[in-house]
C-alpha cells in the first residue's frame, strides 16, 4: 500500500491562531466537484509565501477562493484576513479590504494605454499607490505609458498586472503563475520587483510551476496535492528535502 509521508505540521493548527492571514478549514466545490477539500495554512505579515504542487493540485481554486470569486464555492471554513472575515465577503469587499489577484491570464484591458489600464484601478494616494510610485518600481511601465497595453511583451504585461494590484491599497498580494511563459531575465526582474514589494510591507502568495525559482524568493511554502496539504514549512526545508521535491514538485 502506498501510504503519503506527511509532511503536514498544521495538523493542530489552532481556528484562532493570530496570523495575519489565516486560512481555516476551507472547502471548496466547482458544482458537484469537490476540489479545495479541507485545508488549513496561515501567511504571517509581509511573508512572502509559495503555494506548489503539481497540475491539477488545486493552487489557482485556493487562490480565488481566498479571493472570493465564488467558483469554486466555499462551501465550509473560515478566512481571516487582518482580523476580518474574507469568508463573508463578496470579491468586492475582499478587495476593499486590501486583497489584490493578479490571474493568471493577467487581464489587461484592451483599447487601453498603460497608463489608463493603472488609472482605471487606482484609488487617491495616501491610500492607494501614485502613478510615479508605481512607475519607480517599474522604469519600463513609465516608458511605455503611452502604449496600448495589451500590445506590451509578456513580461511587461504581467508588470502590468502587478502594477495595477499595487494602485489599490493592497495588503495581500495574490500571484498565479507570474513567471510562465517568461525568459530567465525577465524573472530576476520581477523576482527584484517581488522583493521590493515586501520591503515595503505586502504579504505575497506566490503559485508558481517554477518551484525552485519561486522557493529561492519566498520565506515559506505550502504544498498542495489533490485538494490537501502535504507541507507546510520553510521554503529551505523543501529545498533540501529531495523526496518532497521529487514526490510532489518533481524537481
Ligand atoms: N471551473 C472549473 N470547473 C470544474 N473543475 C475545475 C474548474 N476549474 C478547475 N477545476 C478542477 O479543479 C482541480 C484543481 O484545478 P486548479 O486550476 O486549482 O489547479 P492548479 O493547481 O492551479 O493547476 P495548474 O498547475 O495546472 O494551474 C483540477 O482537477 C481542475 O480540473
Ligand atoms: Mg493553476
Amino acid at each position: 500500500m502506498n501510504v503519503k509521508p506527511d509532511f503536514s505540521k498544521n495538523a493542530n493548527m489552532a481556528a484562532t491562531a493570530p496570523a495575519f492571514l489565516s486560512v481555516w478549514d476551507m472547502h471548496a466545490y466547482y458544482g458537484e466537484s469537490y476540489i479545495v477539500q479541507g485545508i488549513s495554512f496561515n501567511v504571517h505579515e509581509g511573508e512572502i509565501l509559495a503555494l506548489l504542487g503539481r497540475n491539477g493540485a488545486g493552487k489557482t481554486s485556493t487562490l480565488r477562493a481566498i479571493a472570493r470569486l465564488g467558483d469554486p464555492e466555499v462551501r465550509r471554513g473560515e478566512i481571516w484576513l487582518d482580523h476580518q472575515p474574507l469568508h463573508t465577503m463578496k470579491s468586492y469587499e475582499a478587495s476593499q479590504v486590501g486583497l489584490g489577484l493578479v490571474p493568471e491570464d493577467r487581464r489587461i484591458i484592451a483599447g487601453l494605454t498603460v497608463e489608463e489600464n493603472l488609472k482605471l484601478a487606482q484609488i487617491a494616494p495616501p491610500l492607494g499607490w501614485s502613478l510615479d510610485r508605481v512607475y519607480d518600481l517599474f522604469p519600463r511601465l513609465r516608458e511605455r505609458r503611452a502604449q496600448e497595453g495589451v500590445t506590451l511583451s509578456g513580461g511587461e504585461q504581467q508588470m502590468l498586472a502587478i502594477a495595477r494590484a499595487l494602485c489599490r491599497d493592497i495588503k495581500v498580494l495574490l500571484l498565479d503563475e507570474p513567471y510562465e511563459g517568461l525568459a530567465p531575465v525577465i524573472v530576476d526582474e520581477i523576482e527584484k520587483t517581488l522583493r521590493i514589494i515586501k520591503e515595503q510591507g505586502i504579504t505575497t502568495i506566490l503559485v508558481e510551476q517554477n518551484a525552485v525559482r519561486a522557493l529561492q524568493l519566498a520565506d515559506r511554502a505550502v504544498i498542495l496535492d489533490t485538494g490537501g496539504i502535504v507541507f507546510d514549512g520553510t521554503a529551505a526545508e523543501v529545498l533540501e528535502n529531495k523526496d518532497l521535491r521529487e514526490e510532489y514538485l518533481a524537481i
